[in-house]
């Protein structure tokens, strides 16, 4: 896929990270230009070796830290942005509540530095990374962007709260931003080259990272973390999205926003499928879809789990004519695919 020099620029922090990567594919095969900020603090310069072999030529990326003001500051004068997607951020809720203040810092000190640079620079699109991790246990089931938010249950998911106050405040103090958070749910799969994918460092904390190394055999069992919640089959609910729906979407609210004639605006938009489901029927989907047979047993439940969120995604069709179209099986194929990669290389290495 060739570059093309006319083609609209877009600051994506963090894109060398899962949900950036698979972005960057997005974006260029919708005829956007990516330019990478990212310090590889969650991610490794091979994911930029993934990139160049799915695209079939180089992409831009700054090796530098969106904290980083004069930098930062340097990067946005020399090239000239339509808009940012800004996915950088530290994401392990375990660690946020060992170490609140790298959060905080991390988390918030960039995005106030975009703010302030964007209209210096008259770049006037954001889309922000959020998290339904801003609803905890929601009353009622599927959660709208109406749901109130809950005080968060973490630093983490306190940044994510935090981060959407402030392009609100911002926005509303008469700054030309357009701006929309999306609050994804479950992000699960790979690209389907599995030239890209999820590259957790150490013991994975979430499922499906978690259930591809068991698979493997780098673990030797999956813990189910409880099965007595009030769900059909006593494990909780979810809703995974595959990554390249996810990655859609963000292009979709780039175009939402380069065409809209607001000169400034807010929103927040649910990205997830609608549907959830449950720990064990994602088992026995992996199970069916790839012929694999998983090693798996039921634990305890995980404190600060809660039993069950799933989207209402009405609105992300109306605002961003969007919707996920990938199958879960499809999502865990994929990252299987992705995990038989990845060890291969372990081994030959
Ligand atoms: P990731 O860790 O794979 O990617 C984040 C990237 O940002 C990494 O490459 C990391 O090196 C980079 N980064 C972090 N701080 C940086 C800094 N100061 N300067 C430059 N680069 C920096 O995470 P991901 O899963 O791709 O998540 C992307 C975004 O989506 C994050 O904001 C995360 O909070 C949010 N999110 C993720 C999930 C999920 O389950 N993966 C769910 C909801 C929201
Ligand atoms: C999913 C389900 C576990 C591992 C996290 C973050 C949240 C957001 C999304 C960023 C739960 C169960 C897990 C295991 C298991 N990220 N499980 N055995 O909890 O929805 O949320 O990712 O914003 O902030 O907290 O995702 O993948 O950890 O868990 O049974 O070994 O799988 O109990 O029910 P979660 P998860």
């Amino acid at each position: 896929m060739a570059s093309s020099g006319n083609s609209p620029k877009i600051l994506v922090t963090g894109g060398a990270g899962f949900i950036g990567s698979h972005t960057v594919v997005a974006l260029v095969e919708a005829g956007f230009e990516p330019v990478i900020v990212d310090n590889f603090d969650n991610s490794q310069k091979s994911a930029l070796d993934g990139l160049r072999a799915i695209l079939g030529r180089d992409v831009i990326c700054y090796d530098a830290d969106c904290n980083d003001a004069p930098t930062m500051e340097a990067i946005f004068r020399d090239e000239s942005f339509r808009g940012v997607i800004h996915f950088a951020a530290h994401k392990a809720v375990g660690e946020s509540v060992a170490k609140p203040l790298k959060y905080y810092r991390n988390n918030l000190d960039s995005l106030m530095l975009l703010l302030d640079l964007m209209p210096k620079y008259n770049v006037p699109n954001l889309v922000f990374s959020s998290s339904c991790t801003v609803y905890g246990q929601p009353e009622r089931l599927p959660v709208t962007e109406e749901t109130p938010r809950r005080p968060a249950q973490s630093p983490y998911g306190n940044t994510k709260a935090i981060s959407e106050d402030i392009i609100r405040d911002v926005v509303q103090a008469n700054t030309p931003i357009k701006a929309l958070a999306l609050r994804y749910f479950n992000p699960v799969g790979a690209h389907p080259s599995a030239l890209i994918g999820e590259l957790p460092l150490g013991v994975p904390a979430n499922l499906v990272p978690y259930l591809m190394q068991t698979a493997a055999g780098i673990r030797q069992n999956l813990t189910v973390h409880g099965n007595d919640y009030n769900t059909p089959d006593g494990t909780c609910i979810r809703d995974y999205i595959h990554v390249m729906d996810l990655a859609e979407a963000h292009v979709q609210a780039v175009n939402v926003l380069s065409k809209s004639s607001d000169e400034r605006s807010y929103d927040v938009l649910n990205i997830g499928t609608g549907h959830g489901e449950t720990v064990l029927h994602i088992i026995k989907t992996f199970e069916e879809a790839t012929g694999v047979s998983l090693r798996y047993t039921i634990g305890p439940r995980r404190p600060g789990d809660v039993e069950q969120v799933y989207a209402d995604v009405t609105k992300a069709q109306t605002v961003l004519g969007w919707t996920a179209r990938r199958s879960l099986a499809e999502s865990l194929r994929d990252a299987w695919r992705w995990q038989k990669k990845l060890s291969s290389n372990v081994v030959e290495s």
